[in-house]
């Protein structure tokens, strides 16, 4: 797909972060979009700056839906098909996702299987319920957003992080098995899979009220005595921290995470809609995305050693690349 004039987007998750960022590059090239996200007053924000943004005649509609909720997606997608007058659309942004449920061991099961339902369920019931409107079209696309977790599954081998990552890992081995199903049965559709590094977006925040986790501020001292053993398990030092120096801590962490990042959201989504105008299947967003891809596959065996960690941090400082990963360097025991 060469152009996204004219064309029909529905791209979940996109009351912040990237997903914002591509329904403003996109309603700018006068594409059709039709957004949604569970965080209202984003989904708010999002659609005043698309109206505002959005080129003459191209029809913007947002919608509250929890891609986890099989029976909320297919109303999202029958109110897609009525207000945008159409048995079709072009482009399916699988995007909605939060981090968290880190240890199957240790951590509370809801929360692992809250995750996983968003990041994959989501992604699989969004594809079921589109993928008549992504046939019915012309020329369709299905881009769904894995990450880097969805080839390396942890975040250094002192933060587990096994929910988030068994879902990106299902969304990208989807995506991969869709290439020769499509090819077979539906050519005019692809599908790319999108593995992005660190990007500057408020994930963290996002993840923490929609899993119904208290504000830093609002967090009761058992919730700081849980975050401090989770951060203690990553690495982070949170030893002799009084409970208003740990809320500090978090909160500065979660700011570091958007503000420190190599790549903005808004590059983030112009590589992603580069990566669908040439049809790339697999699409690696950001410098460390590409260095992290290139060591696992050179040395699999080791990915989870604190050798491949330690040569990963050496790899970030050489190349400068955002210091919010400095928190999982090994430490010393
Ligand atoms: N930021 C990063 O460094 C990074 C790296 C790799 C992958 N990703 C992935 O990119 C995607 C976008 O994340 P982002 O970084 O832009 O963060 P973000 O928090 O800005 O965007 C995610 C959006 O999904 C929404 N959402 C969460 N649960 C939902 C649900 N059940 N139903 C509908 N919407 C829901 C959130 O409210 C939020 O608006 C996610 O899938 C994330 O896992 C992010």
């Amino acid at each position: 797909m060469k152009d996204f004039n004219g064309k029909i987007a529905v791209i979940t998750g996109a009351g912040t972060g990237m997903g914002r960022a591509l329904a403003l590059q996109l309603v700018s090239e006068g594409c059709g979009v039709a957004i949604c996200d569970v965080l209202m007053d984003n989904l708010e924000e999002t659609e005043k700056l698309c109206r505002k943004r959005a080129a003459k005649g191209s029809l913007f509609t947002a919608h509250e839906c929890d891609v986890s909720d099989e029976n909320q997606v297919t109303a999202f997608c029958d109110a897609v098909k009525q207000q945008h007058k159409t048995d079709h659309i072009n482009l399916l942004f699988n995007n909605a996702g939060v981090g968290g449920g880190g240890s199957f061991l240790v951590n509370e099961r809801s929360e692992w299987d809250r995750v996983f339902g968003i990041d994959w369920f989501g992604v699989y019931y969004c594809t079921r319920a589109f993928m008549p409107l992504l046939m019915a079209s012309q020329e369709g696309h299905i881009i769904n957003i894995s990450s880097v977790n969805g080839f390396w599954a942890c975040l250094g081998p002192m933060g587990a992080h096994t929910a988030y990552s068994s879902a990106k890992f299902a969304v990208k081995g989807f995506t991969e098995a869709l290439q020769v199903d499509l090819r077979i049965n539906a050519p005019h559709v692809k599908a790319s899979v999108v593995m992005p590094g660190h990007i500057g977006t408020d994930i963290a925040i996002n993840s923490s009220k929609v899993l119904g986790v208290n504000s830093v501020e609002e967090m009761t001292s058992e919730e700081l005595t849980r975050s401090r053993e989770r951060m203690q398990r990553a690495g982070v030092p949170t030893e002799g921290l009084n409970d208003e120096e740990l809320r500090a801590m978090i909160k500065q962490l979660r700011d570091d995470f958007r503000d420190t990042a190599p790549v903005t959201s808004a590059q983030a989504a112009a590589v992603i809609l580069d990566g669908v105008r040439n049809e790339q299947w697999r699409i690696l967003v950001g410098e460390d995305a590409q260095f992290l891809d290139q060591m696992v596959r050179e040395n699999p065996e080791t990915a989870y050693e604190i050798s491949f960690a330690e040569k990963l941090m050496e790899e970030r400082e050489k190349r400068g690349a955002g210091n919010v990963l400095d928190a999982l360097k090994p430490r010393e025991e």
